[in-house]
């Protein structure tokens, strides 16, 4: 049983395009890939699959990815309206997310799969309650972190403070991925090294801006295997 957590330095940084490019290399690598996008805000309402209830895209398109099927309410056990921070979205409809309803579905789906993909919402901090935040559900997990950097201005001090806050719950920062969201962004050539002497964490890959790049185009830039020695699984 093992698993990733792909986190993000921000939110549209590329965490559902990295996820689904990091799923399908490891597919191709031979192994049975699930997902999860534990919580999520910004849904619709949709029962085409039978079971009436909030549909999340990031969801449906690592469902679409993944190598079984899951329910859906157990790959994402908390999918909220509005796309607003995913506390919030809870609070407006009176729900408080729990730590352990998440870590048991997780569960469910690593018993289905050799790997699970889970998918943080925003950034590395971002509250589930009061107390908690998506990085405790990482701690609860004990998954290794992928970290997905958009490069533009800003990205050094995310993709560090990020990092730093992994490492200090004591978790593995397996990878990291240059993910090239903008055309427009100047120095990409910088950012990407200085962050390669600053992150201490091997460079899964590099990816180019394209729009129309799917999950096997995506996994073409990825190298997967240092993500393989962390999660300790021999495909
Ligand atoms: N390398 C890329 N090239 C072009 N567009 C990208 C790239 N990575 C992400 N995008 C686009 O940027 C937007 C945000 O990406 P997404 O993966 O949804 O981010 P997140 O999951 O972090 O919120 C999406 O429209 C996505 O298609
Ligand atoms: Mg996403």
């Amino acid at each position: 049983m093992a698993g990733i957590f792909v986190t993000g330095t921000d939110t549209d940084v590329g965490k559902t395009h990295i996820a689904l490019g990091l799923m399908a290399a490891l597919q191709q690598r031979g192994l049975c890939v699930a997902a999860m996008k534990p919580v999520s805000a910004g849904c619709e309402l949709d029962g085409s699959d039978g079971d009436q209830g909030l549909r999340n895209d990031d969801a449906l398109q690592l469902s679409a990815q993944s190598s079984v099927a899951i329910p859906y309410r157990t790959l994402n056990p908390y999918a909220f309206e509005p796309a607003i921070a995913p506390h919030i979205a809870a609070q407006v409809v009176g729900v408080t997310m729990q730590l352990g309803v998440l870590e048991r579905a997780c569960a469910e789906i690593e018993n289905q799969a050799d790997v699970v993909v889970v998918e943080g919402a925003g950034g590395w901090l971002v509250p589930v309650n009061a107390r908690q935040t998506l990085a405790d559900l990482a701690v609860a997990l004990r998954f290794p972190v992928v970290l997905v950097v958009g490069i533009r201005l800003g990205c050094l001090n995310h993709a560090l403070l990020s990092a730093e806050s992994i490492r200090a719950r004591g978790l593995t920062l397996a990878g990291w991925v240059a993910n090239e969201i903008s055309t427009q962004v100047v120095c990409v050539e910088e950012n990407i090294t200085a962050l390669s002497q600053r992150l201490l964490a091997p460079l899964l890959g590099r990816i180019p801006y394209d729009r129309q790049a799917g999950a096997e185009r995506t996994a073409a830039s990825l190298d997967v295997g240092p993500l393989l020695e962390s999660i300790s699984v021999k495909p």
